[in-house]
């Protein structure tokens, strides 16, 4: 069986972008690929966290990941900080990555932009996630589509290593959805719908209830022409609500502009909302008796343990490899 890795950061409550863009595909994939999905908690942290808030998200996460359908007798879900091996991978990477292809990274760009102060963390941050997904001899890496670039300085930092040391990477191919895999913000459809936006309006929440998702949608951007038509570069704002309501409903774009031909943006934003709230209330439901639950700490520390064994294998190979590590090869 192929391995898949994937990471989501606790950064925000999940938006409805990361569940379309990712979340959702790693359900599917779990009857055919040895899975680990994981916390990505230091990653988060390369930008001022609330500790409380920090703590709430990660648990929530971590809920949310088996309320979607990640079943931990087939997955193994767990938190990044609880292997050690990550970080200490990600300082490797570290030394085999160049500043130069750090700072060409699209989201330090995005993320450092007009920013005084900013960690060395967020330019160092894909050789950690590099590390992240080369720990479990990772085959393939589901992500949305504003990961790719992370994922080739992946491939070139593992084939830089394997070449300069020994043959110890995978190199692991990049696994985005044919649609979805870049939902766009509400109330501006040049951006990503990202999760730690700080105007909520701009993402619908996986948690929101009801009544905020209703009247997020009611009050997302469209245009003046009044056409539900899919057309990414001339009709940007309502291409995306489209996706979206594709996505939720298993209807293809075609059919739903066949069914809103002639139809006002009004009807059309009620019934994706319906939709929209449709997908969303099994999941809210599970993750309500998940989040306080023993359960859910039974299932992160198994994970931690899976994850560990397999990692510290990686790791050591990879030390030895550049000459550290003392022990003899078990
Ligand atoms: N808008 C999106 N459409 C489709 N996929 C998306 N993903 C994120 N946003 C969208 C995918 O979700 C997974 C988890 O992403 P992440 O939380 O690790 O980091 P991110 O990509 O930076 O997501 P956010 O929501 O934008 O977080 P913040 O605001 O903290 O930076 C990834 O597979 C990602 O591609």
């Amino acid at each position: 069986m192929k391995t898949v890795f994937s990471g989501i950061q606790p950064s925000g409550t999940l938006t409805l972008g990361n569940y379309l863009g990712a979340m959702k595909h790693f359900v599917d994939m779990q009857d055919d690929y040895h899975c680990y999905f994981c916390i990505v908690d230091q990653h988060a942290i390369t930008v001022p966290q609330d500790r409380l808030k920090l703590r709430e998200n990660i648990r929530s996460l971590a809920a949310l990941y088996l309320a979607v359908g990640i079943d931990p007798t087939k997955s193994t879900l767990f938190i990044q900080s609880e292997v050690p091996a990550h970080a200490q991978l990600g300082w490797i990477m570290q030394c085999v990555a160049y500043i130069g292809e750090l700072e060409r990274m699209t989201q330090f760009k995005d993320k450092s932009a007009g920013k005084e102060a900013v960690s060395a963390s967020l330019l160092t941050y894909p050789p950690l996630m590099a590390a992240d997904i080369l720990l479990y001899n990772t085959d393939i890496v589901p992500v949305g589509e504003d990961q790719k670039q992370h994922l080739e300085l992946t491939r070139d930092l593992a084939e830089r290593f394997n070449h300069k040391y020994n043959d110890i990477f995978t190199i692991p191919e990049v696994k985005i959805p044919k649609i979805g895999a870049r939902i766009m913000s509400l109330n501006d459809p040049s951006k990503k719908m990202s999760k730690s936006n700080p105007n909520p309006k701009s993402y619908i929440s996986m948690l929101d209830d009801e009544k905020v998702i209703v009247k997020k949608i009611k009050s997302a951007v469209t245009d003046s022409d009044g056409e539900i038509r899919f057309d990414r570069e001339a009709k940007p704002a309502i291409s995306n609500l489209l996706t979206i309501f594709s996505l939720c409903s298993g209807t293809s774009i075609v059919e739903l502009e066949e069914r809103y031909q002639g139809k006002g943006y009004g009807d059309f934003k009620s019934d994706l909302a319906d939709v929209v709230v449709e997908t969303l209330r099994p999941i809210q439901q599970r993750y309500k008796e998940l989040f306080e639950s023993d359960e859910l700490d039974f299932i992160l520390d198994k994970g931690a343990e899976q994850a560990n064994r397999t990692a510290i294998r990686t790791l050591e190979k990879a030390e030895r490899a550049m000459g550290l590590n003392r022990k003899k090869r078990s």
